[in-house]
């Protein structure tokens, strides 16, 4: 087990990565959907923006049985038209980085003779930083793991990158972290969320913890509720063997909606090291005001969308989406849409609802969190309504807040609400990376601050499972929605029942 003492060096947690990296990078599942959408794009613009030595390689590790030649013009057929390449010779230079080795995911422990190929593909190349990126399914890490471990290729200067879903629960998490922790320590554990790589996501680390009037406000004194949406037009064509195993709880919430949720929430870190904010996010997952039994009746909502209609004609509902295998009954169970009410219990926050919700076939592509402030104490206007503070990952990354105005005019004062509005994509000209580009160049960085530790994970699981249990026991299915609509009833009662409503129907 040559790499239980990483000698991985500390960074800090926004440093400013080197100028070009050095690394063999091998990605498990490499011909899969998400290396040819997102991780070969991604390595293709660090490759563009020179961050990438010319003696780093790129192996995909599949059981695709492709030669090196066969995976570059696979390469350059899918590939190519999603990127700009202005300089065909740059393209051609980043091709010949790509590599294939065949290796049966099923048959990880007897398939000599793809692990050897890799073996030989690596030997020589010790020194070099190593990333073993695992986008492939989660039963298949701790298999890998031990093999890269057998052959002998695991060094100090070794990295592993999970991809979610890190299990279906807690037992399973505990036990794929178990696996991989025996085989790396967890300084080389880069357990990717790529909601963490997107920039309004670090900028509402920024918006809070490097301006100063926020932080006195951030707190139940001022803050009504804060709500966080993750809303897809797309729906699951072609994933239902993933999807009805999944639904939005795990693929959505467990990780990408509980990661927004603790950005939010934490305490200013009180020091700048990588762990600092970690410690502070496995604080307020800690401190969710656990959600069983029967309450969960009350404070959460599902749904699956039916047929319905959108701007592009007829939709299919969830059960008729293009699949290999007809539909079981636990598509007939998974929810498409969820909507819960969650409460962190700690002095910043008790009493503030936070509101989450996520769904498929919605009528807009958004994500956003919305923090919705107080009404002023004592109003000497009619017509007032309260601040609010929309930070939007999706479509159109920016910052928008919301405070009253007088309406220009003779007369009466009338009030209006009006946007004070930040887009990032018309103040910086600089291109916004995709949230896997930044992600990649962290962990050939070294730098684990915008990934998840196992504590964060497993605390994150901790406070689902009850909420996954109850659904599963009850007798209830999902409250259907026509696709194309903003979701079934019960997420508006969620919020109705306060005398709140989702931000957007009031806007
Ligand atoms: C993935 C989920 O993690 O995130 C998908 O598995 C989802 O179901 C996707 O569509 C959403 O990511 P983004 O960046 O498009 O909001």
């Amino acid at each position: 087990m040559l790499g239980r003492s990483s000698e991985l060096a500390a960074v800090s947690p926004f440093s400013t990565p080197p100028a070009a990296y050095t690394a063999d990078l091998v990605v498990f599942g490499g011909t899969g959907d998400l290396s040819m959408r997102k991780l070969i794009p991604a390595l293709y613009h660090s490759d563009r923006d020179g961050r990438l030595s010319p003696e780093t390689r790129i192996i995909a590790m599949s059981r695709g049985g492709l030669t090196d030649a066969d995976f570059r013009g696979k390469v350059d057929a899918e590939v190519r038209d999603q990127v700009p390449v202005e300089d065909p010779a740059m393209w051609q230079r980043f091709l010949g980085r790509l590599h294939h080795v065949s290796v049966d995911v099923g048959e990880a422990a007897t398939d000599r003779a793809g692990w050897s190929a890799l073996t030989a593909l690596l030997a020589g190349h010790e020194q070099r930083d190593r990333v073993f990126y695992l986008a492939s399914p989660p039963m298949t890490f701790g298999p890998f793991c031990r093999q890269l471990d057998e052959a002998g290729l695991v060094t100090p200067m070794s990295r592993v990158v999970l991809e979610k879903p890190l299990g279906r629960d807690l037992p399973s998490a505990q036990r794929i972290n178990d696996e991989v922790g025996a085989i790396f320590d967890e300084r080389q554990i880069f357990r990717i969320d790529h909601y963490l790589g997107k920039e309004t996501v670090q900028n509402l680390l920024v918006l809070r913890f490097a301006n100063a009037f926020l932080e006195p406000i951030w707190n139940s004194l001022w803050i009504d509720h804060v709500q966080i949406t993750a809303a897809e037009t797309v729906g699951t064509p072609g994933r239902r063997g993933y999807y009805d195993q999944a639904g939005a709880l795990r693929d959505m919430v467990q990780n990408h909606l509980l990661q927004l949720l603790t950005l939010t929430a934490m305490e200013p870190p009180a020091r700048s090291d990588q762990e600092a904010i970690r410690d502070e996010k496995v604080k307020v997952l800690q401190a969710l005001r656990p959600i069983a039994g029967t309450e969960v009746d009350r404070f959460t909502v599902r749904g699956q969308y039916t047929r319905g209609q959108g701007e592009a004609g007829d939709m299919p509902g969830y059960l008729d989406e293009p699949a290999s295998t007809p539909p079981t009954d636990a598509s007939r169970r998974v929810e498409t849409f969820t909507a819960i009410r969650a409460e962190i219990k700690n002095w910043r926050w008790a009493g503030v609802p936070f509101y989450l919700r996520t769904g498929k076939r919605l009528p807009n592509r958004r994500s956003e969190i919305v923090v919705q402030f107080k009404d002023v104490p004592h109003s000497i206007f009619p017509g007032g309504a309260p601040n609010r503070l929309v930070l939007r990952l999706q479509p159109e990354e920016g910052i928008e807040l919301h405070i009253m105005a007088k309406e220009p005019g003779a007369g009466d004062v009338t009030l209006k609400p009006v946007p004070l509005s930040l887009s990032f994509g018309k103040t910086f000209t600089a291109r916004v990376p995709e949230a896997y580009e930044r992600l990649l160049t962290d962990v050939l960085a070294g730098n684990p601050t915008l990934f998840m530790r196992r504590d964060e994970v497993e605390a994150a699981w901790r406070w689902i499972d009850p909420i996954l249990s109850a659904w599963e026991s009850s007798a209830d299915l999902p409250e259907p929605y026509p696709a194309g609509t903003t979701g079934p009833a019960g997420a508006h009662e969620l919020l109705g029942r306060s005398g709140r409503a989702w931000h957007e129907e009031e806007a």
